[in-house]
């Protein structure tokens, strides 16, 4: 199976060079399965059933979430018929799910885990229950089906949290992908045990800006220390991040686009 997996998808600019692109690197790349993170995608924050549903009209199939995705709260509810997976260690009932197969019929089952990094995040991050942990009682729970495909999304702000469930899972999914950070890391490959891994696959979105935002507002926040109104820049050169698995192969690469 050929998945492409697209990092944060940030607002407006993001929505725009996916529509763009992916229609053609779907047919380029022969792709099975579009997943991509939500986590920004309405506004910057958040997600939204209008452009959760304007994404999959561009051939996005599946959706993860991350510390942003009930920005807006109306997505509380939205979520619970969207085919999106939120972090699965959300302590409590929180809405939505944190893992789904996704069935592609004579192709194949996908089990899609998200998780949500606890290191360096400075807010509510801190009452999130253990990743490591959780995912390994998720994956116990489809140890007997051997075909199914398993993959997860580790929105997580730390390098270092990111490259350890990368090898704590080493051997037991077929892909960890980073994601969070907006900025694409070269380091994409197989594991010893056989685990595709990148560190972040890196923000769709406009590059002329500080992850999103309009820079002028960002530099004005390191000089004066204030907490400053975020503007989400809409102009300018827009990237496409994502990277390619091939789980029959088992190889993955960085499928980058500037435009
Ligand atoms: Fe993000
Ligand atoms: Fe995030």
């Amino acid at each position: 199976m050929r998945i492409l997996f697209i990092g944060d998808l940030v607002g407006r600019p993001g929505r725009s060079i996916v529509k763009d692109l992916l229609p053609q690197i779907r047919k380029d790349e022969d792709v099975d399965l579009v997943i991509a993170s939500a986590d920004n995608l309405a506004g910057g924050r958040g997600a939204t059933r209008g452009t959760i549903n304007e994404t999959r009209d561009a051939g996005v199939d599946f959706f993860t979430g991350g510390d942003h995705i009930f920005h807006h709260r109306e997505f509380e509810q939205d979520i619970e018929d969207l085919p999106i997976v939120r972090p699965a260690n959300y302590p409590g009932d929180a809405p939505g799910v944190g893992y789904a197969v996704i069935d592609l019929g004579s192709k194949g089952s996908v089990l899609l885990i998200n998780l949500m990094g606890r290191t360096a995040f400075g807010g509510p991050q801190a009452y999130l229950e253990d990743p490591f942990t959780r995912a390994a009682e998720i994956l116990e729970e489809f140890s007997s089906e051997e075909d199914l495909i398993r993959l997860v999304d580790f929105h997580a702000e730390a390098t270092s949290e990111k490259k350890a469930l990368g090898f704590y899972l080493d051997g037991r999914v077929d892909g960890v992908f980073g994601t969070h950070t907006h900025v694409p890391t070269c380091d994409a490959r197989i594991l010893p045990l056989g685990t595709a891994y990148v560190t972040d696959v890196g923000m769709s979105g406009n590059i002329e800006s500080v992850l999103g935002v309009k820079k002028d507002i960002i530099i004005e926040l390191f000089l004066t220390a204030r907490l400053q109104k975020f503007e989400w820049e809409n102009t300018g050169t827009k990237a496409f991040r994502s990277v390619l698995l091939n789980t029959d192969s088992n190889h993955i690469k960085r499928l980058d686009f500037e435009k």
